[in-house]
């Protein structure tokens, strides 16, 4: 982790961490290929400095690079880097407010994550955590990186309609709470966030706000971040015709703890996975269910009864629902060592059970 020696560390400031993507991405032809790129090519000092002058008065900005990647290579330990950063920045009286540079391909992942390792702690401290990202390379024409910086920067700053502290997430002028974010559209401008409840940047929608509240007010207790070659291994596989039996039987002599299976329409799955999920559950892998239609919720014993220790996902999607597994796999061996009757079911259920934003 490097960080930027600025005059503003010791006043109050907003911090700016950044990890990289195409917010801070380069393209070597932009005039004329603005789609072909590399990810993770500027520094987060100069995306920040590109802004500067336009900062709303009085705002000062400390930046610090914890990665400079494409998302889609976001690792179990970076997500634990910047988990802790974020927790050290909220508890840091100096820093008022903090925004993340973010790969869009992964922000899903990440959103969810810091929501459940940090959540409480943002709302208990009045702080707003907000990622952004970009769908265009920091130097093409149109370039949508400095504007949503720029949004993220007056979310972060500013005490927009009493917006409580949290973990929120910013996007072609429009805000939602960072485990709403999905990325379904390959090019759009606002890709990660045009599935999710979300309220306009210059004026927040009450009806959105309440819904905010719901979800923070039944968000009790964040989770442990997982130590270093503790995250337990958890993979999703998506049912579709023709599955196999072999997709799942492949794994049972692995040390994997746990499976997502993302089914078809409300969170079913082909029948020839029935058995050898069965097995996988016997052996002691934790079992979601949720739905690869990108969309809606996967209910309890919908359209099938769950075999006995099988979670339904919820509103949570696929990419979610993983790192939902594998924060509620770890607390729960925590708990276990602490002799606290908790299952990774009841963990996970905190998480997928939280009011969803109409
Ligand atoms: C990435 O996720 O790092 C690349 C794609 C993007 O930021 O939109």
């Amino acid at each position: 982790m490097t960080s930027n020696p600025s005059i503003f560390e010791k006043t109050p400031h907003l911090l700016v961490l950044g990890m990289g993507g195409t917010i801070a991405g380069l393209a070597p032809n932009p005039e004329e290929n603005p789609l072909q790129y590399q990810a993770g090519q500027v520094g987060v000092d100069a995306l920040v400095a590109h802004i500067q002058s336009v900062v709303p008065e009085g705002v000062k900005l400390v930046s610090r690079q914890l990665a400079n990647i494409n998302s889609r290579n976001l690792t179990d330990a970076l997500l634990a880097t910047m988990g802790l950063a974020v927790r050290e920045a909220l508890l840091d009286p100096l820093v008022k407010g903090l925004v993340i540079t973010h790969g869009t391909d992964t922000i899903e992942e990440t959103g969810i994550f810091l929501q459940a390792i940090c959540g409480k702690l943002a709302q208990n401290q009045g702080k707003r955590v907000i990622l952004t990202g970009a769908m265009l390379p920091s130097n093409a024409p149109g370039a949508d990186g400095p504007s949503n910086l720029l949004d993220a920067l007056r979310w972060a700053s500013t005490s927009i309609d009493n917006c409580p502290g949290g973990i929120y997430a910013v996007m072609d002028g429009r805000g939602c709470l960072a485990i709403d974010l999905a990325k379904r559209h390959a090019t759009a401008l606002n890709a990660p966030i045009q599935n999710a409840p979300s309220s306009s940047v210059g004026l927040i929608n009450p009806s959105w706000l309440s819904g905010v509240k719901a979800v923070q007010a039944a968000w009790n207790e964040d989770l442990p971040i997982p130590n270093e070659g503790e995250w337990p291994w958890v993979e999703i596989l998506t049912s579709h015709a023709g599955a196999r039996p072999e997709t799942i039987t492949q794994w049972l002599n692995s040390a994997v703890k746990g499976f997502v299976v993302a089914g078809s329409g409300q969170g079913g799955f082909h029948d020839a996975w029935a058995q050898p999920l069965n097995q996988a559950m016997t052996q002691g892998i934790a079992v979601v269910r949720t739905t690869r239609t990108g969309a809606g919720e996967t209910l309890r014993n919908i359209p099938e009864v769950d075999a006995l220790g099988c979670c339904a996902s919820g509103s949570l999607t696929a990419p979610r629902a993983r790192i939902a597994l594998q924060l509620a796999l770890n607390a729960a061996k925590l708990a276990n060592i602490a002799s606290k009757p908790l299952t990774w079911q009841d963990f996970f259920a905190r998480i997928a059970d939280l009011p969803v934003i109409r």
